[in-house]
């Protein structure tokens, strides 16, 4: 599967976990050891993925559910229609409160997230039970 962003025209939702999966592969993660991939669709269907980027100085620490909504941002996009996180915990991986209003910041009304396990089986959470009442100016 190819990791860069490319215009699909039908990525299911097991697409979107099998990027996240090897998006994680990617992890720079010598700290903690816990390496967690993401995957995301923008409003025109593009891909991008994500891993987390640990650093020395831990608070440098990028998510990787940022990683990848910054990356989509900064190639164009808008709007996020859709997250898949996946990490190697036996229970679905969840986003952190930071990871929670970034993805409030650019998420589309129908915006979910795809919370996976190993297995493949998933979550599915909107954001308003991600992070209800969120802070905005808008
Ligand atoms: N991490 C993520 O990438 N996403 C999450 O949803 C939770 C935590 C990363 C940050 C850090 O590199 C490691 O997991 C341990 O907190």
């Amino acid at each position: 599967m190819d990791l860069t962003a490319t215009t699909a025209k039908q990525i299911s939702d097991q697409d979107l976990i099998q990027a996240a999966s090897l998006a994680r592969t990617l992890a720079y993660a010598p700290y903690s050891n816990f390496r967690v991939g993401a995957a995301l669709l923008d409003e025109q269907n593009r891909l991008f993925t994500g891993c987390n980027i640990e650093n020395a100085s831990y608070g440098a620490t990028c998510c990787a559910e940022r990683t990848a909504v910054y990356r989509a941002i900064a190639e164009g996009a808008r709007r996020i229609r859709r997250i898949a996180v996946v990490c190697d915990q036996p229970e679905p991986c969840m986003p952190c409160g930071i990871c929670r209003q970034v993805l409030a910041e650019f998420a589309t009304d129908d915006f979910a997230l795809l919370a996976a396990a190993p297995d493949g089986s998933f979550r599915m959470y909107s954001l308003e039970q991600l992070l209800p009442d969120h802070f905005t100016f808008r």
